[in-house]
């Protein structure tokens, strides 16, 4: 066999015609091969496409011509060959470089595989069970490739971005405290600490207020963060964020400098310049004209409130949900009035139902002005014309409505307004709608645990304008407080925090807990702020849900090189698994199982 080694002078996807007639040395991947009798042709993978080689006898010789017959699948490989123009008729469009080919002089089969149990290639569509078993295979297909390689380059011009504005990166442990951030904690036992548990940080949060009081000023991380939550298509039990705190400071300051940091990314990662600065909205504005505190704003259909119109319209629902101190609220779908069948609007009704609406109405204007409507009966033509002039209709559109509680309408029709979008193709492609929600509400009343608690986290600080409020109308005060929301996804969220130790524990008081379990857990951090805290905030944003975006992508586990599955398993790597029983000894652990069903 030839004696080469196996250092590439070229990437396979990378040999164009530029290099005709020279000798390249190429490693990679076999794609596949096809036998032609005289001639064998194998594509050869790496990380930058395929290349075509030609094994043909008299170039290569018979030993290496064999070789080249015994390809499969996967097999690694590496070849000398000469680049040529391949004849006209024989141009592959497929491939970017499907107007040239290898001829192989030499060849060394570095390694063999077994048929690989997926297909490496981006339309195969296995079964993602299977994908995620061999995720080491999944990663060889070229968009996860090139998704890995897109989320290195957002990482790299956000960490080039703010080393420019003068931040200093810092790690913060893993092995830490619970932190409030909403999410249940994943917890490990502490073999010097029998009965103790560290809990893996849900973010920094607690650590880079500390290095604010440490005099740090501009702090970021690209930091590891765990939730023990259900795994969703945007969540993961672990996520990064790139965190970052700065003192003496307003939230515009913090939201110039990640507006910065993301004009550097979209503009190096997509080529596009983002407006700056960025638009704002306020959260009463988001739930009042989309009912999401993170709209997507790529389409219209904003909700127009017709309460006052149809307060005595007759209509017993309308009427009725108004009576009760609810709301009635209209989408306008403009141009679609012929645009959903019967069975369509009947599945539109189900839809909101999933989101507690008692039920959907809808006016239909056609084409020549008459109505058609799910409650003709009581559709006398006052209302018709309330109805008409407050929605702003036109002849063609269709109009949906949900009368209910604020929160059911808000909820449901923000969700109808989403779905009839998807499903009527009103996203506009290539758009990237990015703004910030800003006055979102200091606390959020838990009715379960009939309790205020903290919306974004306890350690937010309110709107000076509403400090008179904390005591009576503790939800209507609004915190000083933003999210960043891309395309109708949460981007990232940040605030500025309480800095003085008096208003800490207030604020902890306000949520329930009573000073002695505000003192077990936070004590240190109240203890802290005795000590000359400067102003300070931050914010942080999830790098898995950006790149997901601008990768386009649905879910998250296509952005992460080792997500968890749906019950936050890995089954590559069949983890969480069980341990020894020294192990458990070790750590003075007991299990106590649910048990079993017996075997049916
Ligand atoms: P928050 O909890 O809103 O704020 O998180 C900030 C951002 O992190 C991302 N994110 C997630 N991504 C994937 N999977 C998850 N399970 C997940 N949870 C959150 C989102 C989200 O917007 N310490 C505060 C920030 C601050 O106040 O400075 C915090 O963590 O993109
Ligand atoms: P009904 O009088 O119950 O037949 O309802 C007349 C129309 O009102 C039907 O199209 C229902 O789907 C619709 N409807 C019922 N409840 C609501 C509601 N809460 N909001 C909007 N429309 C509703």
């Amino acid at each position: 066999m030839a004696n080469i080694g196996f250092e590439r002078t070229q990437y396979c996807g990378l040999v164009s015609a530029a290099l005709n007639g020279q000798t390249v040395q190429l490693s990679g991947w076999v794609q596949r091969t096809r036998d032609l009798g005289g001639v064998i042709f194998v594509w050869l993978r790496d990380r930058e496409g395929l290349v075509q080689l030609v094994f043909d006898e008299a170039t290569c010789g018979s030993e290496c011509f064999k070789m080249g017959a015994s390809l499969r699948a996967e097999y690694v490989l590496s070849v000398q060959g000469e680049v040529r123009m391949r004849a006209p008729e024989a141009v592959n469009a497929k491939l970017k470089n499907g107007d040239i080919e290898v001829f192989v002089k030499q060849a060394v089969l570095l390694n063999k595989s077994e048929t690989p149990p997926i297909y490496i290639d981006d339309n195969a569509g296995e079964n993602e069970l299977v994908r995620l078993k061999y995720r080491y295979l999944d990663l060889r297909r070229p968009s996860l490739q090139s998704t890995l390689r897109m989320r290195s380059k957002v990482v790299s011009a956000v960490r080039r971005n703010l080393d420019q504005q003068g931040f200093t990166e810092v790690e913060t442990p893993i092995l830490t405290k619970s932190t409030p951030e909403g999410a249940r904690d994943f917890l490990v036992p502490a073999r010097l600490h029998p009965g103790e548990f560290y809990a893996l940080p849900q973010s920094p949060q607690i650590y880079k207020q500390l290095l604010m009081l440490a005099g740090f000023d501009r702090y970021y991380q690209v930091a590891r963060c765990f939730r023990d939550e259900d795994s969703r298509a945007d969540r993961q039990p672990e996520f990064t964020q790139v965190d970052l705190e700065m003192s003496f400071i307003e939230p515009n300051h913090i939201q110039d400098v990640v507006e910065g940091a993301f004009a550097q990314v979209f503009d190096e990662v997509k080529g596009v310049q983002l407006q700056l600065p960025l638009p704002r909205m306020t959260w009463r504005d988001a739930m009042d004209q989309y009912g999401s505190d993170k709209p997507d704003t790529r389409f219209e259909m904003k909700f127009v409130d017709v309460s006052p119109a149809v307060k005595h319209c007759g209509f017993p629902v309308f009427e009725g949900a108004v009576a009760d101190g609810g709301s009635v609220r209209g989408i306008n779908a403009k141009g679609l009035s012929d645009g959903f069948t019967r069975k369509e609007l009947d599945s539109l009704v189900e839809f909101v139902k999933t989101y507690r609406a008692k039920g959907l109405a809808y006016v239909m204007v056609n084409a020549d002005g008459t109505l058609r409507s799910s409650f003709n009966k009581f559709l006398t033509d006052e209302l018709s014309k309330a109805l008409i002039d407050s929605m702003h209709a036109e002849p063609g559109d269709a109009l949906f409505f949900i009368a209910d509680k604020h929160n059911v309408v808000l909820q449901s029709l923000g969700e109808l307004r989403k779905e009839i979008a998807k499903r009527k193709n009103l996203i506009p492609e290539g758009k990237y709608n990015l703004f910030w929600v800003t006055e979102f509400p200091l606390l959020e009343y838990d009715e379960e645990d009939d309790r205020y608690v903290a919306m974004h986290h306890p350690f937010t600080s309110c709107m000076d304008e509403d400090v008179e409020l904390m005591a009576e109308k503790p939800g209507e005060v609004r915190a000083k407080a933003y999210d960043l929301v891309l395309n109708g996804v949460e981007m990232g969220s940040g605030s500025i925090r309480i800095h003085q130790s008096d208003v800490q524990a207030k604020m902890f008081e306000l949520i329930g807990l009573t000073p002695d379990e505000a003192q077990h857990r936070f004590g240190f951090l109240l203890e802290a702020f005795k000590y000359g805290t400067p102003p300070h905030g931050g914010f942080a944003f999830g790098v898995d849900r950006l790149v997901m975006m601008l990768a386009d992508k649905d879910s998250l586990r296509d952005v992460i090189a080792f997500p968890k599955g749906q019950g936050a398993n890995c089954l590559m790597m069949q983890t969480p698994s069980d341990v020894k029983q020294d192990q458990l000894d070790m750590l003075h652990i007991q299990l106590n199982l649910p048990e079993q069903k017996p075997a049916e």
